[in-house]
């Protein structure tokens, strides 16, 4: 079995779990979602993976086109409208590198599927990454030694601590409790 498939079955994207914490992350960040396609988002933005043969590299980094196009087919705004390509981009740029390479911003998806690493407990992160072993691809990063000499756990850690730095850079705060707080500006982002 791929170790997209296997994510998705029983590792850090679990189809139970993951959408779970990106519903607390999301009402953490902009309230309950009041459109039922959110909630549909958030079970289907990573089902790409599925079949997929990395988690990061050249397979698996593509893998919010099937959502994206998923949506896009069933919600997508006629070609013209300036609605268009809202789902399309919604689904999409939950991913950085994918925004970036548009030239465009993550979306309101990346930010609550970036918040619900933070507020997941480290142990069990840990646990499902290692049950699939995704998380020495994740480790390793692209060939490099980005965790090199940390546990899993101080990884983990680090890279929560790298997310927290990054939500801090797009304008958000955090508390003294650790709990994000979302500036007037950073939530009106799209
Ligand atoms: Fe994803
Ligand atoms: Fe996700």
């Amino acid at each position: 079995m791929n170790i997209g498939t296997k994510s998705l079955l029983y590792g850090y994207h679990c189809f139970f779990i993951h959408p779970l914490a990106l519903l607390c992350a999301w009402v953490k960040l902009y309230g309950w979602p009041r459109d039922w396609r959110i909630y549909l988002a958030f079970f289907v933005h990573d089902l790409g993976y599925w079949g997929k043969s990395d988690m990061d590299g050249e397979s698996g980094k593509n893998h919010p086109y099937f959502g994206a196009r998923l949506m896009h087919t069933f919600f997508g705004g006629l070609p013209g409208q300036p609605d268009h390509r809202e789902w399309y981009n919604f689904m999409l740029y939950h991913s950085r590198s994918l925004a970036k390479a548009d030239g465009g911003k993550p979306s309101k998806l990346c930010y609550a599927d970036k918040l619900a690493i933070i507020i997941q407990p480290t142990w069990l992160q840990v646990l499902l990454m290692s049950l699939t072993g995704e998380i020495y691809e994740y480790m390793t990063g692209r060939g490099g030694t980005v965790g090199a000499g940390m546990t899993k756990r101080q990884w983990v850690e680090k890279m929560k601590a790298d997310l927290r730095e990054w939500f801090i850079s797009e304008g958000y705060e955090f508390n003294a409790s650790n709990s994000i707080i979302s500036t007037a500006e950073a939530a009106t982002k799209n």
